[in-house]
């Protein structure tokens, strides 16, 4: 199998790495410096992830809540009096040259689809390497995250800015975990726009639109699920604008029940002067920084009073696959976590045997496997789609059971 297909893979698992191109080229547009030049180093292999962006209103508000989150972001993570920020994800944002030119060193993580890409690209625009690195990770596998972060030494600036809301509860869950670890083994705080990113675009949009708001926001929200091919998650950190209180107290309990706390940071009282500014008019200058009053982002520390957690017991199994075509079914027996990391694997597999043989139908023996994210569940949706009878899953542990149900496979009753 070629490179090639090993990232088609990728991508087909992750779809959602294209909103971060889609970030890159919005920062270009706000004239964020080089953002252009990353976009320029991308583009010969990818087309213009805005071209579902038609209006150009649609990305001007787009691009006025992208500017805001990079440069505010880039400010309080100055302001943390942390020497190393961990960007979590890093997507393909111009970051790492920013904070390295400002002394802090930068761990960009993010799936390794983005990594492989970003990496050479920003190595190319620093003399400043030794303060940058990158990691391929996923976000809900402990693992990965401790192995990145092995040899750094705290207090850590970890910074979540467009990812949390890509996540179904059981993930989101996951990935607080696995931060609060983090920042139990090097200390320092979590940053994150993510909880309010609904009210961000919702109050970005109303000032500088007014009464057109609602269906500028319906149009950027469209766009954005063609770009990308993913839903829009809920999950119990995700503020939902047409219920406030009651959601922001339960994204609140959420991380306090994760042993964290939670301090609001008004982002009116730390926007920085925006380039974008210059293709605004004085009045919707105005409405948007009276507008992001009530705005805020989430600065998330360890609660001094939470109970010890004993982070040794995350370990998972490591990922094992075995497959084969017998009788024209697809077989594979799968073990330990089938995410981000590993889900293309099994998606380059069944590409492998079908360029043998079309497989009539496919079993997958579960027995192994200890947990799966939205990423294995594509996969295995991939595989069903392309089979002309029902993907048999079997061996299914407990655990697992009702989400596969909920995503509609048939489980028989086993063990
Ligand atoms: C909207 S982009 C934001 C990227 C960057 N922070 C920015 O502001 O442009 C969402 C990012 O989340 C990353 N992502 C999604 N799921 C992930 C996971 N399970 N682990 C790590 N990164 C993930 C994607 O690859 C993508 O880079």
């Amino acid at each position: 199998m070629t490179i090639e297909t090993e990232r088609n893979s990728q991508a087909q698992a992750n779809p959602v790495f294209m909103t971060a191109k889609a970030a890159i080229c919005l920062m270009a547009a706000a004239d964020i410096s080089d953002a252009s030049t990353i976009v320029r180093c991308l583009e010969p292999e990818n087309h213009d992830p805005l071209q579902n962006m038609t209006d150009p209103d649609v990305v001007l508000g787009n691009a006025l809540v992208v500017e805001t989150k990079y440069r505010t972001m880039c400010s309080l993570i100055k302001d943390s009096g942390c020497h190393v920020c961990v960007d979590l994800p890093c997507g393909y944002t111009p970051k790492a040259l920013h904070l390295s030119k400002a002394g802090m060193r930068f761990i960009g993580l993010d799936l390794p689809i983005v990594v492989q890409e970003i990496e050479p690209i920003i190595r190319s625009l620093t003399t400043s390497s030794d303060e940058i690195s990158f990691h391929g990770i996923d976000a809900t596998n402990y693992e990965s995250i401790r192995t990145a972060l092995q040899n750094v030494t705290g207090p850590l600036c970890i910074t979540t800015e467009g990812m949390m809301m890509y996540f179904d509860a059981y993930e989101a869950d996951a990935v607080v975990s696995n931060i609060r670890a983090m920042l139990e083994l090097h200390g320092g705080l979590w940053i994150t726009p993510d909880p309010e990113f609904v009210l961000q675009f919702f109050y970005s949009f109303h000032s500088i639109f007014g009464k057109n708001s609602l269906a500028k926001l319906a149009a950027s929200k469209e766009s954005a699920q063609q770009q990308a091919n993913v839903a829009n998650l809920s999950n119990p950190l995700i503020i939902n604008p047409d219920d406030i209180i009651r959601s922001s107290k339960t994204a609140e309990d959420f991380i306090n029940s994760h042993g964290m706390k939670v301090e609001k940071i008004t982002l009116a009282e730390h926007i920085p002067t925006l380039s974008i500014y210059r293709q605004l008019t004085q009045e919707q200058i105005r409405n948007f920084k009276n507008a992001m009053n009530d705005c805020h982002y989430w600065v998330i520390t360890l609660d001094e009073h939470r109970q010890q957690t004993d982070n040794s017991e995350q370990q998972a199994l490591p990922f094992e696959m075995n497959y084969a075509l017998e009788n024209n079914i697809f077989k594979v027996s799968i073990g330990g976590r089938l995410d981000s990391l590993t889900a293309p694997q099994l998606l380059t597999a069944w590409e492998k045997i079908k360029t043998t043989s079309m497989p009539v139908g496919a079993e997958i023996d579960c027995a192994k496997l200890e947990y799966i994210t939205s990423a294995g569940i594509r996969v295995f949706l991939i595989i069903q789609k392309a089979l002309s009878r029902n993907l048999t899953l079997t061996n299914v542990h407990s655990s697992l059971k009702k989400l596969f149900m909920q995503k509609g496979f048939t489980v028989p009753p086993q063990r």
